[in-house]
C-alpha cells in the first residue's frame, strides 16, 4: 500500500446534528487524516467552529486530526489547539508575519507544521521555510466555503511545490483544499500531490466512504 495518496475528508461539510456517526463513517472509511476547518469571520469571510467542536472530534476519531488554520494571529491558539488534540497544525501564510517561528512553536508542541498558501501566494514564498516544514497546503479555492469551485492553476502550483520540495531536499507533503473531487483527484496525485482535503463530495455522495476510497485510488 502506498503512503503517497491520502485523503483527508473535511469535517466543514458533516452533519453536524450527527457529527459522531459521520466520524465514525470516516473511522471506518479509507480516510487517512480528518481534517478540521477553523475559520475566525476575520483571515476569511465565515465562520465555522472552535475548540469545543474540535475536541468532539478528538473524542471519536480514531485518525489524526488534520487542523486548519483560517484565523489571524494563530500563534494565540496554536496551543490550544495542540491540546485539544491536532495532530497537524497548518497556518496560512499570509497570517503569519514571523512564519519561521509559528512553525517552531507548532514542532515543538509536537505536531506536524503544515503551512497553506492562497491561490494568490507563489509556491516562491516558501523558498526559505519548506526545509521546516511537513506539509505544504496549496489552496485550490479561495479559503472560507466548502464546495467552491476547484481553480485550474493549482496544478502548475503542485508541481511547482514538488520541484521546490526536491531541490531544497525537504520531505514535506503536498496537500491540496478545495474543490477536490474525483474529477480532478488523479491529476492532482499525477502532479505531485500527496494528501487531498475534501468535504462537499465526500459528505454529498451517496456513499462517502465510497467517494473517500474512489478518491484514494484515482
Ligand atoms: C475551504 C476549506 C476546505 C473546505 C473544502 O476554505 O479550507 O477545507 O472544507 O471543502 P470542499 O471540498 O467542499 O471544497
Ligand atoms: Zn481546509
Amino acid at each position: 500500500m502506498t503512503n503517497d495518496h491520502l485523503v483527508s475528508p473535511s469535517i466543514l461539510s458533516a452533519d453536524f446534528g450527527n457529527l459522531q456517526r459521520d466520524i465514525e463513517m470516516l473511522n471506518n472509511s479509507e480516510a487517512d487524516w480528518i481534517h478540521v476547518d477553523i475559520m475566525d469571520g476575520v483571515f476569511v469571510p465565515n465562520i465555522s467552529f472552535g475548540f469545543p467542536v474540535a475536541e468532539v472530534a478528538k473524542k471519536h476519531a480514531t485518525k489524526p486530526l488534520d487542523v486548519h488554520l483560517m484565523i489571524v494571529e494563530p500563534d494565540r491558539y496554536l496551543k490550544r489547539f495542540a491540546e485539544a488534540g491536532a495532530a497537524g497544525l497548518t497556518v496560512q501564510l499570509e497570517a503569519c508575519p514571523n512564519l519561521h517561528r509559528t512553525v517552531q512553536v507548532i514542532k515543538e508542541l509536537g505536531c506536524r507544521a503544515g503551512v497553506a498558501i492562497n491561490p494568490h501566494s507563489p509556491v516562491s514564498l516558501l523558498e526559505d521555510i519548506v526545509i521546516d516544514l511537513d506539509v505544504v497546503l496549496v489552496m485550490s479555492v479561495n479559503p472560507g466555503f466548502g464546495g467552491q469551485h476547484f481553480i485550474e492553476n493549482t496544478y502548475k502550483k503542485v508541481a511547482e511545490a514538488k520541484n521546490l520540495i526536491e531541490r531544497r531536499n525537504s520531505k514535506a507533503l503536498i496537500e491540496v483544499d478545495g474543490g477536490v473531487d474525483k474529477n480532478n483527484a488523479g491529476k492532482l496525485y499525477a502532479a505531485g500531490a500527496n494528501v487531498l482535503v475534501a468535504g462537499s463530495s465526500v459528505f454529498a455522495a451517496s456513499s462517502p466512504s465510497e467517494m473517500i476510497s474512489m478518491l484514494k485510488h484515482a
